[in-house]
């Protein structure tokens, strides 16, 4: 009974794997590796320290945060930056307050701001908006095995740049091996070496493309941590349930089957 369980078990998880892990999406989305992976990942601290400051330094100058609150910059599981810091970067940002009908320093309180240039889209919540990874027929399969793909698809759309350019319309298409479609309107960011880390870090494209993929997986899912623990005691309390069910079960019914053997009840 026990191993006709596990068997299908196994036939249920492991057949889809291999079909899941054989079938490929429309652009090339590579699997990077993130410490907040797998069950037990958390962020890594200075990780999303260096993806903000590429964020602030180069994606800023088009793209918004604007469902991301400043204050969440000193969250313990996020950045975790001194809330001092946190008011001087919030200070830099211009936000128009129509309270007092003039532009203000922003405040921790507010929001990043909005997308600056018109068709760039706001990447708040873009990680989670696009998943990288598909199962056979769009079942998700894979995405259980390799996580949603979101920052892998940001990281590999930063590095997926060929070179080739086209004009289409009037508007500049840059060749990119990540982007379905192949041709994408943004021009390659990030060249290498655009940003100086105080940590020494290494600033090659693939490190900042990362950095600043695990820092947009943070904006969309800033309590991945909280999220887990709580699965994970869902969890443990569900199997420490079970375990007892099945006890209180054969203790209830041992009369009955003796009595069905043709022993005496105790
Ligand atoms: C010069 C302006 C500019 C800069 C700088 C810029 N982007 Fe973009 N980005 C765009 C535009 C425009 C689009 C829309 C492209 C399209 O849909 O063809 C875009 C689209 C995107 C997308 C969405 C792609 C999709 O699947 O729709 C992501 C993710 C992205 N940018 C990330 C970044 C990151 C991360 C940085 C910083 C390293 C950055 N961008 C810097 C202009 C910019």
């Amino acid at each position: 009974m026990f191993r006709k369980l596990v068997l299908t078990a196994a036939l249920a998880l492991g057949v889809p794997a291999s079909a899941a892990l054989a079938a490929g999406g429309e652009g090339h989305v590579r699997d990077f590796a993130f410490p907040h992976e797998g069950p037990f990942g958390t962020y890594d601290t200075m990780q999303l320290q260096r993806g903000l400051q590429v964020y602030t330094e180069i994606c800023s100058a088009c793209h918004g945060l604007k469902h991301v609150p400043l204050r969440s910059l000193s969250d313990e599981t996020g950045p975790a930056i001194p809330e001092n810091q946190v008011r001087a970067y919030a200070a830099q940002l211009e936000i128009f307050d129509p309270e007092i009908n003039d532009f203000r320093p922003r405040v921790p309180t507010d929001h990043f701001p909005e997308s600056q240039l018109p068709n760039a889209p706001d990447l708040s919540l873009m990680a989670k908006a696009r998943a990288g990874f598909h199962g056979p027929y769009g079942l998700g399969l894979n995405q259980l095995f390799r996580g949603i793909g979101g920052p892998e698809y940001i990281a590999s759309l930063l590095t997926g740049y060929t070179g080739e350019e086209k004009e289409e319309a009037g508007t500049v298409l840059y060749e990119n091996t990540a982007f379905p479609g192949g041709w994408i309107s943004m021009a390659p960011p990030l060249y290498g070496d655009d940003v100086v880390f105080a940590d020494g870090s290494p600033t090659d494209i693939e490190s900042i493309a990362t950095d600043v993929a695990a820092f947009l997986m943070w904006t969309a899912e800033p309590k991945l941590a909280a999220r887990k623990q709580a699965g994970f005691q869902a969890v443990l309390f569900l199997t420490v349930l079970a375990v007892l069910l099945y006890l209180t079960n054969k203790r209830i019914w041992a009369p009955v089957k003796r009595r069905a053997r043709g022993m005496p009840a105790e």
